[in-house]
């Protein structure tokens, strides 16, 4: 195993309680299975909205965030949610804000 491959594990590890909510590709259902019920608003890089089709029922919230090697779900009833979606925060305007 190389340096390479070790630190990527760590890093998995470290971020173990935000992969719970992991979102898998989209393919003929939900990406999320399971929200994460915690997320560090100040990591995150990315929200993507994703709307109600035919494939999924549900809205569904997914974020990227810095040092997570995957895309996390969230639930939009969080209050960090709530506060970056308003735009007003100027500590959040970093993170991206993407309504497919
Ligand atoms: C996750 O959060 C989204 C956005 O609030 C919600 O629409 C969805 O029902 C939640 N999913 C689960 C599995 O609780």
């Amino acid at each position: 195993m190389d340096c390479k491959c070790v630190v990527i594990i760590c890093v998995f590890l470290l971020s173990a309680t935000l992969v719970e909510g992991y979102a898998v590709p989209r393919g003929n259902r939900c990406s999320c299975k399971k929200n994460s019920s915690k997320i560090n608003i100040m990591a995150m890089e990315k929200l993507e909205i994703h709307p109600r089709s035919s494939t999924c029922e549900r809205v569904e919230y997914i974020a990227t965030f810095k040092n997570v090697p995957v895309p996390i779900c969230v639930n939009a009833d969080l209050l960090e949610i709530k506060v970056l979606l308003t735009g007003k925060n100027r500590h959040l305007k970093h993170i991206k804000v993407i309504r497919h």
